[in-house]
């Protein structure tokens, strides 16, 4: 525990600066395989759980490679399992669960200015654990003509994008604040990594048909369909 009330306060201290770092290949770090359809039954670390804790907690300032809170890197799955002294099948004994349910916000990870991890997020990370914290991934069947707000763009968002974008220069959490950034052209240049713009998701990535999907909607007129 004491560990954890060290990087508190370290956090408390630094606060989350916003440095740009350059996305290397931070995937899961093994062989998944991505070919079985994802099952509604299941919570996967690839597609469900890294991309929520690298922009909830592996953010620059927090528990990225160059940050490194108290040596607590959480940016792939070993980094995750050990720093985050999971154990598999038994969320309430995980170091991770625990601070992110901690019910003292001095204790509780995000520490605030941020607020806790939203309530679905919190279950997804118990039922990952709860179903061994496998290092698994699934083919989500990503259809790059589904693209409309609320279905598609809005759901990347929070699992990829909101953890580090709610609240700072560039804001993401509202459907206003993405058109704003839609229609000026940011978007989709941090999305594509063109020069000029910083690569988002930064730490972290999307699939080709994600972005496809990003694309298509810009081009529909970035609509709230
Ligand atoms: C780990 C943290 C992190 C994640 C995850 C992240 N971003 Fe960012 N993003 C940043 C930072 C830091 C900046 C620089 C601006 C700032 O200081 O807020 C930035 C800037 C941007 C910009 C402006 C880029 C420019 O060059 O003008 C856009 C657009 C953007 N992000 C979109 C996204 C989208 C879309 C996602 C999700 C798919 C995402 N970001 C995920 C941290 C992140």
């Amino acid at each position: 525990m004491q560990r954890f009330y060290f990087v508190l306060i370290c956090v408390l201290v630094v606060a989350c600066e916003h440095k740009p770092v350059v996305p290397g290949d931070k995937g899961t770090g093994g062989n998944v395989d991505t070919s079985a359809i994802c099952s509604p039954d299941t919570v996967y670390f690839a597609n469900d759980i890294l991309p929520l804790i690298i922009s909830n907690c592996a953010m620059p300032g927090c528990h990225d490679a160059a940050s490194h809170q108290d040596d607590i890197v959480l940016d792939n799955y070993s980094n995750i399992m050990s720093n985050g002294e999971i154990r598999p099948g038994r969320p309430d004994n995980s170091k991770l669960y625990e601070v992110i349910t901690d019910n003292d916000p001095d204790n509780r990870m995000p520490p605030p200015p941020k607020s806790a991890l939203p309530q679905d997020a919190i279950d997804k990370i118990a039922k990952w654990i709860q179903q061994g914290a496998k290092n698994n991934a699934c083919n989500s069947g990503c259809d790059s003509a589904k693209a409309s707000w609320t279905n598609d763009i809005s759901k990347i968002i929070s699992t990829s994008c909101l953890g580090c974008h709610s609240s700072g220069n560039v804001l993401l959490n509202s459907y206003d604040a993405v058109k704003t950034v839609a229609l000026n052209g940011r978007l989709m240049g941090s999305l594509n990594h063109m020069p000029g713009y910083l690569p988002m998701p930064q730490g972290g990535s999307l699939s080709v048909c994600d972005i496809n999907r990003f694309q298509k909607w810009v081009n529909n007129g970035a609509k709230q369909d």
